[in-house]
């Protein structure tokens, strides 16, 4: 059990650093939280300052949990306790104690935990992204649907993550309730409105 909360806490630690940040500092640009959507995510960040830096942004969200998630299957935990460290990871991203827990939405950084744990429901769910960003380029969109349909994936091809994907999911909805309140305001900035 002191395995299980000790990688938990490393990969809290691991999702508090915002890809999103530590890009648009390196580059010089804008804080991303000031700015479009204030979300210091890939999203805001393509939408703010274009492909390269988002690319950045996405690769730091979506590695930063992995080691974590790669010692909780080599020491055999079960997908219960894998879920665990992975919930740890977003919950670092969305909830950064030295950000004044006012993190991410977790979308990038779910991808980058399922992507271990459950490869197949991770490049399905990112699939639907890009489709749904590219024709209706709106982010949030793309996320929310991706967000739901990564159960049913789950519970297709790796039933024993689903509970694992379930508590992913909702914590990926909870953090986009603005979002939805925007698209139903209509309201919500479009991914490529300010470049
Ligand atoms: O991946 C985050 C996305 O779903 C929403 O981001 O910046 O449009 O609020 P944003």
């Amino acid at each position: 059990f002191d395995v299980i909360l000790s990688l938990m806490a490393a990969g809290y630690l691991s999702g508090t650093w915002l890809g999103a940040l530590s890009v648009c500092r390196w580059a010089g640009v804008g804080d991303p939280r000031l700015m479009g959507s204030g979300n210091p995510g890939f999203s805001n960040v393509l939408r703010l300052h274009g492909r390269r830096l988002a690319l950045a942004t996405l690769v730091v969200d979506v590695v930063k949990g992995m080691p974590g998630l790669w010692l909780a299957m080599a020491l055999g935990l079960p997908p219960w306790a894998q879920g665990l460290v992975g919930l740890g990871v977003l919950l670092g991203h969305s909830y950064p104690a030295w950000h004044r827990f006012q993190g991410g939405k977790g979308v990038a950084s779910a991808f980058g935990v399922m992507l271990i744990l459950t490869p197949e429901v991770a490049l399905i769910c990112a699939a639907i992204w890009g489709l749904l960003a590219w024709r209706v380029n709106t982010a949030a969109i793309a996320s929310l649907a991706s967000a739901m349909a990564a159960p049913l994936t789950s519970v297709w091809l790796a039933p024993e993550y689903t509970g694992v994907v379930i508590a992913f999911t909702m914590l990926v909805l909870v953090r986009h309730l603005l979002n939805i309140r925007r698209l139903g305001r209509g309201d919500e900035p479009r991914l490529d409105r300010y470049h």
